[in-house]
């Protein structure tokens, strides 16, 4: 018999190689090998052949109204897609455990199934009666869609041919598997092998193909890289699961913009959109309260409009602490740092709780200043005024920086009625004189400079 090799397959790149290294020999990255069997050679990679034979044809010559774009009637990912889902594309779906990928894409089928199309579901991670019992907690009723629990992609091929659908859902890409190759499901080689088939599905037959994805623990979907290259479109979900707010994020798109998001919401009937979702997010807010500042903050290209809270209160203990949710805590600690020794606080006694309503995560600056003023607001148990919003950067001088989008984010304060915002004087500058006449608009400099204007201190 013949002895298997083991090869070291790179998560990253997909190199192959016979000796562990601790770094990838071709991409040099830091533990990235992965051990497997190595695939017994065969010719004919793939089995399916392309039904017409393309052509190089003049630039010029390229029909780009042939390009037909799919409605999902959710307007929100229509947008996010860049108009809808496009006829034949390659869309890899990822997502942290039970964050409702199956859910999103069973609504989707439906979707799909009402405008006259056939959509094959494959549901590999779980049997036909369980993706049955949630589409029936779905209200999703159509003879239009199949569940085929398989794993095995030479039993899916063979239903593809039979079946013909124009839409296929591979719910998950790790958990299908070819059985010719010997490393095992979920493996790089694995992976990339069924994405490759996937690709060659939505290529050659014109089956628009969906792929689940599961995240690792440091948040990339498992598997190569080099899936993501392969695939036309990247959409992430992400959310905390204690909130019903879901946000999905197009990290990569061939047609259509990218590092754009949509908001959803899981209820017991599935996933609706936000279409205003500052508003949704405000819904709770209590006015009138010490600690509480509203913050204009971008989201992909939209513009959003979050609650900070902070608590401030004398510690019990030696070491106080400092907690954030939603927020970098170590951007806290700078915060506060600024707020001790630019403005004389005494906080070394006191514990520190900084919260985003609403479960959102927030990594841009912006929202620094917001955030000081919250605290200072709570520390001085002074409210700020209900009608204003506040945003800009926070230098550790203590100064306010100017930051980006700022007509957008002024847009939306004016649109959910807020009537003055505080940020950066820097940020005054050519700003359109149809936005400043609705609101007003206060440059500050300095922290110091906010604090005293909004806490009247
Ligand atoms: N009866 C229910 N009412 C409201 N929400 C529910 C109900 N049942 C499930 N959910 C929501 O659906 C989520 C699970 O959705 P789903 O199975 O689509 O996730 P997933 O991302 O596919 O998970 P996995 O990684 O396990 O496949 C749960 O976390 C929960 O939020
Ligand atoms: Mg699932
Ligand atoms: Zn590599």
């Amino acid at each position: 018999m013949v002895k298997q090799k083991t090869v070291w397959v790179c998560n990253e790149c997909g190199n192959k190689q016979f000796k562990w290294t601790g770094s990838c020999n071709i991409c040099k990255s830091w533990n990235t090998l992965a051990e497997e069997l190595e695939a017994p050679k065969k010719e004919g990679r793939f089995e399916s052949k392309p039904p017409r034979s393309v052509k190089p044809v003049l630039i010029e010559d390229v029909d780009t109204a042939n390009f037909k774009r799919i409605q999902t009637g959710y307007r929100e990912l229509d947008r996010l897609m860049g108009g809808g889902i496009v006829e034949g594309s390659l869309n890899l779906l990822g997502g942290e455990p039970g964050i409702g990928k199956s859910t999103m894409l069973l609504q989707l089928s439906k979707c799909f199934a009402d405008q006259g199309l056939t959509v094959l579901y494959v549901c590999g991670e779980e049997s036909a009666e369980q993706t049955s019992l949630r589409a029936k907690r779905l209200g999703i009723k159509s003879d239009k869609i199949y569940l085929y629990s398989e794993t095995l992609f030479s039993q899916i091929r063979a239903q593809i041919d039979q079946i013909h659908p124009d839409v296929l859902i591979v719910d998950s890409v790790q958990i299908v598997y070819k059985g010719e190759l010997p490393s095992a499901p979920g493996s790089v080689t694995q992976v990339r092998e069924i994405a490759m088939e996937c690709m060659h599905l939505s290529k050659g037959n014109g089956i628009t193909t969906f792929m689940i994805g599961h995240v690792t623990k440091s948040g990339d979907i498992a598997g190569p890289r080099v899936l993501e290259h392969i695939v036309d479109s990247v959409l992430e979900f992400e959310g905390d699961r204690q909130h019903g707010y879901r946000l999905m994020r197009s990290v990569k798109n061939r047609f259509g913009p990218t590092d754009d998001v949509a908001l959803f919401q899981m209820n017991e009937t599935g996933l609706s959109e936000i279409l205003n979702p500052s508003l949704t997010f405000l819904e709770e807010r209590m006015t009138g309260s010490p600690g509480s500042v509203i913050i204009p903050t971008i989201e992909g290209t939209r513009a959003l409009l979050i609650e900070v809270q902070a608590l401030v209160a004398p510690s019990s203990f030696a070491s106080p602490s400092r907690r954030s949710t939603g927020l970098d805590p170590k951007r806290l600690s700078l915060l506060l740092a600024v707020l001790e020794k630019r403005m004389g606080y005494q906080l070394h006694a006191l514990d520190v709780f900084v919260s985003i309503a609403g479960g959102m995560k927030i990594t841009e600056p912006a929202i620094d200043l917001g955030t000081i003023i919250a605290i200072a607001s709570c520390y001085c148990n002074k409210p700020i005024p209900s009608d204003t919003v506040v945003m800009g950067e926070v230098g550790l001088g203590g100064e306010v920086r100017s930051i980006p989008r700022i007509e957008s984010r002024i847009k939306e304060a004016i649109n959910l009625g807020f009537k003055r915002i505080i940020l950066s004087s820097k940020n005054l500058k050519g700003l359109n004189k149809k936005l400043t006449e609705k609101i007003t608009l206060q440059g500050v400099s300095h922290v110091e400079e906010a604090i005293k204007t909004l806490l009247e201190i």
